[in-house]
């Protein structure tokens, strides 16, 4: 039975890991282990699966610690006689269970160019150019394995109400990748928490599409314009009742609305000005789509 396993730094279990990553990720670029690179191990999170009964090791990886959030992945290996039997898979998925039970967040990773692919296939992505390192090329990569605690708990809220699925053409199904916190959002009451579906840049034009969530009664998004930026930006209700205020220019409230589910609001234009309130026992939970206005 294959079981995974945190080594210590130079004990038996350490020493065969050497051997393995010499093997298959140091031998055929015709490298060895300095002591410096060896001294850098220390500390470091050192992760194995073996097989005890034969005293084998089949795989291993090494989590660095960058900072609070973040780990950074290396040194992943294969057995090369067991390679594209799963075992990656294995090891990858123990390795993120083990950041995540750590406190981490995300996992970043300097990955070979002809890893990529198996790391895309778990939702690794790819952060910047290719660059050279050990001789060969490879792409940085990250994945957010967890959202902070108080990001996550608004997620988990919403989705008691509404089910957010992302269905981008051709690509795998997707929901909230990242929650921002607007504490206040544009001198409103309460806070106000964007939960975004698409990857910065995804949309055409850079334009926006996400969902805007005001969790309790009374949190507001604060009165705020869109004509100096020649956008026009329209709000989709799609859980909840919320007061809707329209303004033009600094202090003359021209109209409220009580709006609910189902409900859509249009705004553009210079000097006028829109904020909404949440007044509903349950979240209200905006789609907001910004666009620009035509040239
Ligand atoms: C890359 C590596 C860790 C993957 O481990 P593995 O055990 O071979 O991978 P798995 O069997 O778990 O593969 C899972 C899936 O990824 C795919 N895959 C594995 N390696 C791949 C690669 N290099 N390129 C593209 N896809 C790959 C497999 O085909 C499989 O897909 P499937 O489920 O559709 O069949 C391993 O092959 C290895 O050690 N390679 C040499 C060293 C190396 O490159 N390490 C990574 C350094 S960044």
């Amino acid at each position: 039975m294959i079981i995974p396993l945190i080594l210590e730094y130079k004990t038996k279990g350490y020493e065969d890991m050497l051997v393995l990553r010499h093997k298959i990720l140091r031998e055929p670029l015709g490298l060895t282990f300095s002591e410096k690179d060896i001294e850098k191990d220390k500390g470091d999170i050192l992760m194995a699966l073996v097989l005890p009964k034969e005293q084998k090791m089949l795989a291993c990886c090494i989590f660095t610690r960058v900072d609070e959030h973040t780990v950074k992945l290396r040194q992943m290996a294969v057995d090369r006689e067991q390679q594209k039997s799963g075992l990656g898979t294995s090891m990858l998925s123990f390795a993120e269970y083990v950041a995540e039970r750590e406190g981490f967040e995300k996992i970043v990773l300097n990955a070979r160019k002809v890893a990529v692919a198996f790391y895309q296939k778990y939702d690794y992505k790819i952060i910047g150019e290719e660059f050279t390192e050990v001789g060969i090329p490879h792409f940085r990569m990250e994945k957010r394995i967890k959202m902070e605690k108080e990001k996550q708990q608004v997620v988990d809220e919403v989705l008691k109400y509404i089910d957010i699925t992302l269905t981008p053409f051709g690509k795998p199904q997707r929901g909230v990748i990242d929650v921002e916190k607007r504490d206040p959002m544009y001198d409103g009451n309460g806070v106000v928490y964007m939960l975004s579906i698409f990857e910065k840049g995804e949309l055409v034009n850079n334009r926006i599409g996400t969902y805007m969530v005001l969790l309790n009664k009374g949190d507001q998004a604060g009165f705020h314009e869109h004509g100096t930026k020649k956008e026009q930006e329209l709000y989709v209700l799609v859980h909840g009742e919320g007061e809707y205020i329209e303004r033009q220019g600094l202090d003359k409230i021209t109209r409220k609305f009580n709006l609910k589910k189902g409900n859509v609001t249009s705004i553009q234009g210079d000097n006028n000005y829109h904020s909404i309130i949440n007044t509903g026992d349950e979240p209200l939970i905006i789609f907001v789509v910004t666009t620009y206005e035509k040239a």
